[in-house]
């Protein structure tokens, strides 16, 4: 069998800062295959964005990867010279991120910045139609008229959709979306989410989406990796996780969603998620988690396999399965 599109193991990402080390990403592990729908979720601070940031090698010094390694169509990420990362990440890998306002050039018109992505063609003309079409893929209304109008000009669902319409131009094989509906408006949210969705399909590319809503999730993808604490601690088919969840933190964020049916009351997880910084051994969990015995404060705990496909972080992964599934 062919290797997965991305391959993402024991990834590590130090921030010093004068309060000490953070740690941002503690050896998060996962794949994305070729054309799939891969979620990132869990709480603020996990490290959700760090992660996706290491795979665009675009962490901001002091920011380090530190251990573990990414490999991109069979190429080690992490060791890349700076040069082949750049084109990578202008042609294969494309980021879109939570506020369009800072990621678009506020100088540039809207044609500018999108046929600087599109790839050399013979004419300017070409360049200029193919901005046009993109902008209609991704919904732009008004399009000709909005080609000349400056970032600021637009509203946020709009800077969106140009964002997207720039990433498109590269054809990427793989998209990451980090958040990239939460600075909108609700019901502009959902419209954004299913174009990004579409769009993927029709342009067969992998798409990496950053959400904290599992709502979202159960909706479009095909896997989902659960963050805590730096760590991917549940990985799964989005049938399996929703299913028969083997993490305890990914069964708190399940009882956690809304539900329909309002008379079911809505259970956060309580405890507060802990602090980066000189974390020291045992689950990061523990201290919010009903299961957690002496030997989970105590060692390493390692991402055992629990089911075909899935992983969990948990040492009582089984009895917590056990107990979910009843
Ligand atoms: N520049 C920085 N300096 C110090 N710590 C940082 C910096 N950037 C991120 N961190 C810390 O790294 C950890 C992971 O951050 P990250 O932004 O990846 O979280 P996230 O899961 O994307 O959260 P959110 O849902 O809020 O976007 C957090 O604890 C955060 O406070
Ligand atoms: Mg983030």
């Amino acid at each position: 069998m062919s290797e997965a599109l991305l391959v993402v193991e024991d990834l590590h990402v130090e921030i010093p800062t004068r309060r000490g080390t953070v740690e941002a990403v503690r050896g998060a592990s996962f794949t994305v295959e070729r054309g799939e729908t891969f979620a990132l979720v869990g709480e603020s601070g996990s490290g959700k964005t760090m992660t996706c940031r290491a795979i665009l090698r675009l962490v901001h010094p002091p920011g380090a990867i530190t251990r573990g390694s990414i490999r991109f169509q069979g190429r080690d990420l992490v060791h890349l010279p700076e040069r082949e990362v750049q084109r990578i990440r202008g042609t294969t890998v494309v980021m879109v991120f939570q506020d369009p306002m800072t990621a678009l050039n506020p100088v540039l018109t809207v044609e500018e910045q999108i046929t600087e992505a599109v790839p050399r063609s013979p004419s300017p003309a070409s360049r200029r139609s193919r901005a046009l079409e993109l902008l209609r893929q991704v919904g732009m209304p008004d399009p000709e008229r909005r080609l000349g109008a400056y970032p600021h000009q637009l509203s946020g669902g709009q800077r969106q959709r140009v964002m997207l319409a720039i990433a498109l131009a590269r054809r990427p094989a793989l998209l990451v979306a980090d958040e990239p509906t939460t600075a909108l408006d609700v019901t502009i949210q959902a419209q954004i989410l299913r174009l990004i969705v579409r769009l993927q399909k029709e342009y067969e590319m992998a798409l990496i989406l950053v959400t904290h809503d599992l709502g979202v999730v159960y909706q479009v993808v095909d896997r989902v990796a659960v963050m805590y604490a730096g760590q991917v601690v549940e990985l799964a088919t989005k049938a399996d996780l929703f299913a028969h969840p083997r993490h305890p933190y990914t069964i708190g964020l399940i009882r956690s969603i809304p539900s329909v049916d309002r008379r079911r009351r809505l259970t956060p997880i309580p405890g507060i998620p802990p602090d980066l910084v000189g974390l020291g051994p045992g689950c990061p969990f523990a201290p919010r988690c009903a299961w957690a015995s002496d030997e989970c404060r105590a060692g390493e705990i390692p991402f055992l396999r629990v089911g075909e496909g899935h992983w969990s972080r948990c040492l009582k992964a089984l009895q917590v399965g056990a107990a979910a599934d009843a």
